[in-house]
């Protein structure tokens, strides 16, 4: 299905619910010739390469976040991790680093998404149409939208008028730099649009995914060892430096055997639009496919024990891309996979330098639905202690 040709299989039809979110331009809710369009200027700011210039402020709020954890005490990791990943990505897409500015953006982005994150809120804006959303603006949903839309135009108009060496360093700048094949720049609602995509799309599913990796690690000493011991090999058990974070293999494999293990999105979804062939069976036009990404995570051929964590299987060899794929594949690849994982592993070997942790004995969590994404239901139960060496 990854390999098939993306104007026989859409997508973006699938998601038009979201299109009172993030916009009629975004490359989550396009197919065909607009979403490639729009997919190519996002691309090059969230490339691998790019990523170093993200590490100080992915490391420096995790430090800063892990400093108010009160010692012995157990905590919930799900809210301190959205508190980071939220902060990470303003910083990251807006260039936003006064602790006022930050706080007042991350408050507008947390009052909509606490209306998505329900049931509710998400058939409140599958089953109103767009035009009705727009003209009722008493809908809390829709005024809360209108407050964020204000501050991120406002922001834009703001760039707009500065002299390019003059911007902040951000994908916002790097979006006003930008233009489309055919030379025209890129439009206020576009960069708007995308820039919701990014904030969206991007931190809630990362902090879940940093808690169910916490959840799989911590309660194993063997793990917890293995990435404490390759630490202080690389850096003498500090929080590392970019150059450094290139050393910690076995981190590296924890996060995607967590990724496996733990599904954040179920399943991907893929529209047919003319006869497709796939697993030796023809589909005419007009069916929803949708490969579950939790069952192919979990198949024996791929994955023997496909139940136990088990790291050294992503050290002792390579998955393909469509055996292991938390972040779908084909055209529609995660735009923020890369970012994801480097924040993933920025945060985490922070978290791992600065504290020990533990989990509260009997703990299990469940995944249950949080908006599009499976979370743990307990928010992830730790005890963080000083480590015993360090301040
Ligand atoms: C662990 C964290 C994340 C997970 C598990 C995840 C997962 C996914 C999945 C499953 C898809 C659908 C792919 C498909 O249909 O084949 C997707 C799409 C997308 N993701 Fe992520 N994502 C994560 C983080 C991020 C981040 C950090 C960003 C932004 C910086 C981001 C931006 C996007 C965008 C823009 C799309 C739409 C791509 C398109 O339709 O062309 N995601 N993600």
């Amino acid at each position: 299905m990854f390999r098939g040709d993306a104007r026989t299989l859409h997508s973006g039809e699938g998601n038009q619910f979201l299109t009172a979110t993030v916009g009629e331009t975004s490359v989550l809710v396009l197919d065909d010739e607009p979403h490639a369009r729009q997919r190519r200027v996002l691309l090059p700011p969230l490339k691998g390469e790019r990523m170093r210039a993200f590490f100080h402020a992915m490391q420096s709020v995790t430090l800063e976040t892990v400093r108010t954890w009160p010692p012995g005490k157990p905590l919930r990791v799900l809210e301190p991790f959205q508190d980071i990943t939220l902060k990470v990505m303003l910083q990251v897409v807006l260039g936003l680093t006064s602790p006022a500015e930050l706080a007042l953006f991350a408050g507008k982005v947390q009052r909509v998404l606490a209306l998505g994150r329900g049931r509710y809120g998400l058939i409140l804006v599958k089953l109103l149409p767009l035009a009705l959303l727009q003209r009722t603006r008493w809908l809390p949903f829709y005024q809360r939208m209108h407050e964020l839309d204000e501050l991120l135009l406002a922001c834009i108009e703001q760039f707009r008028r500065q002299p390019r060496g003059e911007r902040r360093e951000s994908i916002l700048a790097d979006l006003l730099a930008a233009s489309h094949e055919d030379g025209q720049p890129l439009m206020n609602s576009e960069i708007r649009d995308a820039l919701v995509t990014l904030i969206f799309a991007g931190h809630d599913t990362t902090s879940i995914a940093l808690s169910w990796a916490l959840e799989q690690i911590a309660p194993r000493p063997d793990v917890v060892g293995r990435i404490t011991d390759e630490l202080r090999q690389a850096t003498g058990g500090e929080p590392p430096s970019a150059d450094q974070l290139n050393q910690l293999p076995y981190l590296d494999a924890a996060i995607r055997e967590s990724l496996r293990l733990r599904t954040i999105m179920p399943f991907v979804v893929r529209m047919t639009k003319a006869p497709f062939v796939a697993g030796g069976r023809e589909y005419p036009p007009g069916v929803v496919l949708c490969p579950c990404i939790h069952l192919l995570h979990r198949r024996e051929d791929l994955y023997p024990e496909p139940e136990k964590f088990l790291p050294e299987r992503f050290l002792e060899r390579r998955f393909a891309a469509h055996e292991w794929i938390p972040f779908g594949g084909g055209n529609r690849m995660c735009l923020g996979m890369a970012f994801a994982l480097y924040e993933m592993k920025t945060v985490l070997s922070a978290l791992f330098a600065a504290v020990r942790l533990a989990r509260p004995a009997g703990r299990r969590s469940v995944p249950v639905r949080r908006g599009l994404a499976l979370a743990p239901h307990d928010g992830v139960q730790m005890v963080a202690d000083r480590r015993p060496d360090r301040s």
